[in-house]
């Protein structure tokens, strides 16, 4: 074994780091085994200098975060402070001065992916983040590395733990959202300012890493529809129960039938009690691949907080480390494939509308003909009245999400339509 230790700069050390640091140091002698050569703590840049770090010597802590990625002697950089700035640049001077980079950053991979990459090639350097999707799951990797030799068509689950313990909340309890929202919050699930997770925006950052790496292509956040789980009410998930669902925030990149193209959304959607992703409880993530030669995989874990985050960072840190060692790097980015993304009214889905009507004649053959002229065919119907008034749910066949939301506006501009009390898509069928 090599003697002299590869130096890993922190960037960060809040709950990931600090956890980063805490298992560095206490299976220190098992990750030198593993990789080969020691690997030792040379610095960890903070914001909150004053603050106590039980187990990280005071002498390695610093606010200049610059200084110690230009120091010219750090082997890995482990990126966990987030956000797009300074990130984006401290990881691309980290190259430019001899270090790989590991790095849980989901935004800023999912913004600037490519660029990072392409400077991590230009410069011989490994850029590893399988922490920016699902905590602790392996996703990244054999996404990347396992199924390099297989056709990924399709990659459906559950990332964002938060929405997650918000939906399944409501689904147990009969909570309404807000209420489900407080209870994440006091459970620490949630962050005091929860935008990222509830408006889908944590999700549509993994889902466009994942599909990135699934299609070989280029997706970037901005190119995935998102839908957050703000509007789902306690009626839509009574709704779902009766149709024998549940509700859950969906993360679903899909290769076009045709293979020309690719698209990727974010939604909350009805699934079947009886599919797997209906049983995922809590804060908990589960991912689908399907994949043509080795079919469906199903990876199920810990999608956040402090210690799972770390196990997928220091996992990284071990194969970098390795790579170094052996003057290697590992895989780069492969987005050969140049797939162009598809708005979300080309995507073929089904919709659960759930519509207050008058109850009287002909207002079904009304209904009915607003979904025939969209083109949309209906799956079941099921009506219920009372005086004089009728809730109306509509369950329909496949169809190009632009005719389905054309059907919606349509049906809302019908006098005898009250009010559209829920629309929800369906999947996993
Ligand atoms: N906030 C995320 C979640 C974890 O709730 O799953 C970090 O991506």
């Amino acid at each position: 074994m090599r003697t002299r230790p590869l130096k890993v700069a922190l960037l960060g050390c809040g709950v990931v780091g600090s956890e980063v640091a805490r298992i560095m140091t206490t299976h220190a002698d098992d990750l030198a085994a593993r990789i080969g050569a020691p690997v030792e703590l040379a610095g960890v840049a903070v914001r909150r200098p004053s603050k106590v770090r039980e187990g990280i010597d005071p002498a390695l802590i610093t606010t200049d975060a610059t200084a110690l990625v230009r120091r010219g002697d750090i082997d890995v950089v482990v990126e966990v402070i987030g956000g797009i700035e300074p990130a984006r640049t401290l990881i691309t001077t980290a190259f430019e001065n001899g270090a790989s980079v590991v790095s849980a950053n989901k935004a800023l991979l999912a913004e600037d992916g490519a660029a990072l990459h392409a400077a991590a090639e230009k410069y011989g350097r490994d850029l590893y983040y399988e922490a920016a999707v699902a905590g602790a799951i392996p996703l990244v990797r054999p996404l990347r590395e396992s199924l390099a030799g297989d056709k990924v068509n399709r990659v459906l689950g559950i990332v964002n733990g938060t929405t997650n313990f918000i939906l399944d909340k409501m689904d147990t309890s009969g909570a309404g959202y807000s209420e489900a929202l407080d209870e994440a919050t006091a459970l620490g699930y949630a962050e005091a300012d929860p935008t990222a997770d509830v408006e889908g925006f944590d999700a549509a950052a993994k889902a466009a890493i994942l599909a990135g790496i699934a299609f070989h292509t280029r997706v970037k956040i901005g190119d995935v529809h998102r839908e957050g789980i703000t509007e789902v009410t306690a009626a839509d998930i009574a709704s779902a129960r009766r149709m024998g669902c549940t509700v859950k925030l969906l993360a679903i990149c899909e290769r076009a039938a045709d293979g020309a193209s690719v698209t990727a959304r974010v939604h909350p959607a009805m699934i079947p009690l009886s599919h797997p992703l209906a049983s995922v409880r809590e804060a908990y993530n589960a991912v689908f691949v399907e994949a043509e030669a080795a079919g469906q995989l199903m990876f199920y874990g810990p999608g956040a907080g402090g210690s799972p985050t770390a196990s997928a960072v220091l996992g990284d840190l071990v194969a970098v480390c390795r790579n170094k060692l052996g003057e290697a790097t590992g895989p780069g980015e492969s987005a050969y494939t140049r797939l162009p993304v598809s708005p979300m009214g080309e995507v073929v889905t089904r919709y659960h509308i759930s519509l207050d009507v008058a109850d009287k004649p002909g207002v079904l053959a009304q209904v009915a003909t607003v979904f025939a002229e969209q083109g949309v065919s209906i799956d079941t119907v099921r009506q219920q009245g009372k005086d004089g008034e009728a809730s109306l749910v509509v369950v329909t066949h496949r169809a190009p999400d632009a005719a389905l939301s054309g059907t919606v506006e349509a049906l809302r501009k019908l006098d005898t339509v009250r009010g559209v009390a829920s629309i929800m898509r369906v999947e996993g069928e």
